[in-house]
């Protein structure tokens, strides 16, 4: 689709920025981009050093946007200090960008439970194998503990899911769109949760 055919104009913008990111989606989906749903999240520790990393994004509502996850790693330790997040999302063919900035909150343990069972067997292993974000001696570390799990469990067992791993909801307090346009007069419309509705602002690109 040129990007001279999608406008991001205040007459077309919903009151709800959720309900705009769901439009983008879609059309994202549509347009066939490698993973639509890969997001940067960025996170800081206490005292401010940021830290950035891609994750998937499983699901989106009028409360947020989750992901996944070990809880005991790197990111998880931020979260832990200091609960405000950063995500941004990417569909170049369509010269979108969209970015969210908020607080964060674990799933409940029933969500996780549910997402997890959903899983591919490898990859519930995987959650198994991983400590991530720890130092580990080599790959065959890995390898072997794959192939402990692999005499444990089989195929259509119910792995339970790491007490460890589970869900993240980013509560979204600000989020913008930008849609790239000629002569880099992109258009940037922000939306910002004020007193229960949302605010939406012009911004310059
Ligand atoms: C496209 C892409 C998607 C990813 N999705 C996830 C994900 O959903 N969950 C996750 O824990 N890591 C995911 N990762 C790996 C993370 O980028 C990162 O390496 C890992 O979570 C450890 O980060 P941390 O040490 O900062 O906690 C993904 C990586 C890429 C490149």
């Amino acid at each position: 689709m040129p990007s001279d055919t999608l406008s991001l104009l205040e007459a077309n913008a919903p009151p709800n920025p959720l309900e705009l990111f769901a439009q983008w989606y879609l059309a994202a989906q549509a347009a066939q981009i490698l993973e639509p749903s890969a997001m940067t999240l960025a996170t800081a520790t206490a005292d401010g050093q940021p830290s950035a990393r891609m994750v998937l994004m499983r699901g989106f509502d009028e409360r947020g946007f989750t992901f996944y996850t070990n809880y005991l790693s790197r990111k998880a330790g931020e979260l832990a200090q200091n609960p405000r997040v950063a995500l941004v999302f990417h569909w170049p063919q369509l010269e979108r960008q969209v970015r969210i900035e908020g607080g964060v909150e674990k799933v409940s343990v029933a969500e996780s439970d549910a997402y997890f069972r959903s899983r591919p067997f490898g990859h519930k292993l995987g959650a198994h194998a991983s400590d991530q974000s720890e130092v580990i001696a080599s790959r065959q570390v890995l390898e072997d503990r794959l192939n402990e799990l692999l005499k444990r469990f089989h195929e259509n067992d119910d792995v339970p899911r790491p007490e460890h791993w589970g869900g993240y909801r980013v509560l979204p307090r600000t989020i913008e769109f930008w849609q790239g346009q000629a002569n880099r007069l992109h258009d940037r419309l922000r939306y910002q949760r004020i007193d229960g509705g949302w605010k939406l602002d012009r911004l310059g690109p």
